[in-house]
């Protein structure tokens, strides 16, 4: 299946089916073959995103586009008030995800028909208690929780959604909605509900006087901003092998592989401790501090730092460190807890995974930061340790023995044109 963005590790660039690339560093056949499927996309044609206000391929390269809207607000009168037509036995709902029920339903569609890796081995097992945290942020729209029932049965066969946010792109902060959570179930993919979805959302938004969306996909797609790689730090390697999440390395017993990536027990920074509510104005601040540098980013005010980045059991971590001394808060790191169902192993069902989320260092290296942030995942019982290649990460994927996944995460903006596409550094937001 290509339509996917759920990592894994990169089996074969650990092992021996690689060859080497022009310069020099080994590249797996399989990055290879991913390299020929990207330039064939690219040549593809897009029936439904050719009609969309994004960046089309044809325009790769022409810096003579202005950047910004592609398209300019329409009058909310001239918005289309009805909803699109579905075929017939199919009906609009809104989801209250409020509701235990509606929630369960929701669940239930993505556990057994969201996004797989490539080779149908894990499924992302978003949980309920995510659902409702990454659904209701501040100033959220009910109407923007989308899904589709068969009318006969009631039963919930597709999902879309968006929440809203203040994104900055260089100097301007443009109110946009962040679209997620796509999803057809199986028995009824490839007959073109997903352009219906898009679009029925998207009237929704500009419903609320919004015009622009981010989003991202495992899927090439008219066009990208950026495109990151996942990395993956092994915490528990022992059942990540058993699994078939990652291969025993050449020359490598698994006793060697188990102490390869043994941590500490304690964290090393003095002053890391986790965040609690009184640290929310201190964390906006040194984040918005930090964002600051990146192309585009995310515009968090004290109410966003509240809900994205307070501890929430299960569903979000948040560490800092308070100076011993001055009591300042220097430093912030936060991962937050995305299972995958593991779909053919006897011993395991679920996969534990924690996602870098924010991290900011202004006086602890980030090196040291993060080293600290494994450390607690792990204590947490966590299996893998997964980051993007965005803001500073790369300073320490390597040396934290981070491995390089297989497939990449590309992010797109809907109505917005950049004149370059952004080396994945230059992008300071992270999407749930
Ligand atoms: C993604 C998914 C909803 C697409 O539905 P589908 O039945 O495969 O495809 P449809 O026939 O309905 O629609 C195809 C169109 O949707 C586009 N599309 C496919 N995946 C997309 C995505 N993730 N985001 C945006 N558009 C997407 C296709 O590019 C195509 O448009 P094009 O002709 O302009 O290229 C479906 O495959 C699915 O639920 N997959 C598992 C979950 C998943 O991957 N969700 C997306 C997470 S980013």
């Amino acid at each position: 299946m290509a339509d996917n963005n759920e990592p894994t590790e990169n089996h074969a660039a650990s092992g021996d089916n690689s060859v080497p690339s022009e310069n020099g560093s080994e590249i797996s056949i399989d990055a290879l073959a991913r390299k020929v499927q990207e330039s064939l996309s690219l040549a593809k044609k897009h029936k439904f995103w050719e009609t969309q206000p994004v960046g089309q391929f044809k325009e790769l390269g022409d810096t003579n586009l202005p950047e910004g809207s592609i398209e300019q607000p329409t009058p909310l009168s001239e918005v289309k008030q009805e909803p699109y037509n579905l075929p017939s036995p199919y009906e609009w709902i809104t989801c209250d995800i409020d509701s235990e029920e509606v929630c369960t339903e929701v669940y239930n569609l993505l556990t057994n028909n969201y996004v797989e890796d490539d080779e149908n081995m894990f499924r992302f097992n978003y949980t309920k208690e995510f659902l409702r945290w990454a659904l209701r942020p501040p100033g959220y729209f009910r109407s923007w929780h989308i899904g589709v029932r068969v009318k006969s049965s009631k039963k919930l066969v597709a999902f879309i959604t968006g929440v809203p946010a203040r994104i900055r792109v260089r100097d301007t902060v443009v109110l946009m909605a962040e679209v997620n959570f796509l999803c057809v179930h199986k028995k009824l993919r490839s007959k073109r509900l997903a352009p219906v979805m898009i679009k029925e959302v998207t009237r929704r938004v500009h419903l609320e006087n919004i015009w622009q969306a981010a989003y991202t996909a495992g899927v090439v797609l008219p066009t990208p901003i950026t495109t990151c790689q996942y990395w993956h730090r092994s915490l528990n390697p022992k059942k990540l092998i058993d699994v078939g999440f990652s291969r025993l390395g050449a020359r490598m017993t698994m006793s060697r592989t188990i102490k390869l990536y043994k941590l500490p027990d304690q964290t090393t920074t003095p002053g890391f401790r986790k965040m609690e509510p009184h640290d929310v104005p201190a964390v906006t601040r040194l984040l918005r501090t930090y964002l600051q540098q990146f192309v585009v980013a995310p515009d968090f005010d004290v109410d966003d730092v509240e809900h994205w980045l307070l501890p929430k059991e299960d569903v979000v971590d948040s560490f800092l460190v308070e100076s011993p001394d001055s009591h300042e808060i220097t430093d912030f790191c936060s991962f937050y807890t995305l299972p995958s169902s593991i779909l053919g192993s006897q011993s395991h069902s679920v996969l534990k995974a924690a996602y870098s989320y924010y991290n900011v260092s202004t006086k602890t290296p980030l090196l040291q930061l993060m080293n600290d942030a494994l450390i607690v995942a792990k204590k947490k019982e966590f299996d893998v340790f997964n980051a993007l290649d965005v803001m500073h990460n790369e300073a320490f994927l390597k040396e934290l023995k981070f491995g390089p996944g297989d497939g990449k995460l590309h992010y797109y903006l809907y109505n917005y044109r950049l004149k370059h596409v952004l080396r994945s550094s230059e992008l300071g937001l992270v999407l749930l």
